[in-house]
């Protein structure tokens, strides 16, 4: 069975004392609700946080995502971090394409997939968001721009490689809008990007690969979202700032 995924995502949110107290709040939440076993719970803070997080963490409670890597190996490139840096902090996993990166930094497809073979050549786990903008769906093209994220970013990798990658859908228009896509909106696309996997890899390994809903997701959505037959979890982000709905969406299932 598939692994179901409730990932964190900070942002760039957070003083260090805020973050203390939002691990703090999270382990709290974890110790009073049972979360089910096939529930992974992930957090992804800001790099600065990474070790704070990993310490408290301890494996037990959740595991721990960066937000971004370079796509370069190391050397002269100031103020980036390395898929090796991160492993070598024990980091699990690192999110990567999301589209606040694709669209204020100019990750394209061939950055996403360059990131991704650094983060695979490390051993950490990458987390590919895809998803199209308003203007796309409206325009009836949302299949069309997710399938070419999807090949791009992702089909250069072997089989054994794609089992370590995790998916997020992340449609724009309902990133920190409050504008959630429907059960119908988002099982569609998930739907059709395992298809796109099953094509390519077969059904097998396409039904192994965990597929996340990311927009506007929280506490009053995320059954109905977690309850559609290929959405596997979910990539927070306001409702993961706050330890009580972040717990409460992983407790969705
Ligand atoms: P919101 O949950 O704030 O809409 O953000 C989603 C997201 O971008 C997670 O990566």
């Amino acid at each position: 069975m598939r692994k179901h995924i409730v990932a964190g995502n900070w942002k760039m949110n957070c003083t260090f004392t805020e973050a203390d107290e939002l691990v703090n709040g999270i382990m709290e939440q974890l110790e009073e609700k049972e979360l089910p076993r096939e529930t992974q719970l992930i957090v992804c803070p800001p790099l600065p946080y990474l070790e704070m997080t990993t310490d408290y963490a301890n494996d037990s409670y959740f595991l721990v995502g960066a937000q971004n890597v370079s796509d370069q190996e190391r050397g002269a490139y100031t103020g980036e971090v390395s898929a090796e840096m991160l492993e070598s902090m024990e980091i699990d996993y690192c999110i990567v394409g999301h589209s606040e990166r694709r669209q204020y930094y100019g990750e394209t497809d061939a950055i996403v997939a360059a990131k991704v073979d650094r983060l695979l050549a490390h051993g950490l786990k990458p987390i590919v968001c895809v998803g199209e903008v308003l203007e796309e769906r409206e325009a009836g093209r949302q299949l069309e721009v997710v399938k070419r994220q999807v090949e791009q970013g992702l089909f250069h990798l072997t089989a054994e490689q794609m089992q370590e990658v995790v998916i997020a859908y992340e449609p724009v228009w309902a990133i920190g809008t409050g504008r959630t896509a429907t059960p119908e909106q988002a099982q569609e696309i998930h739907a059709h990007i395992r298809s796109l996997l099953a094509a390519k890899y077969g059904q097998a390994l396409a039904d192994e690969v965990s597929i996340l809903y990311g927009g506007s997701c929280k506490p009053s959505n995320a059954k109905e979202l977690f309850a559609c037959a290929d959405i596997d979890g979910g990539l927070i982000g306001g409702a993961s700032l706050k330890a009580e709905d972040f717990v409460a969406i992983a407790m969705s299932f």
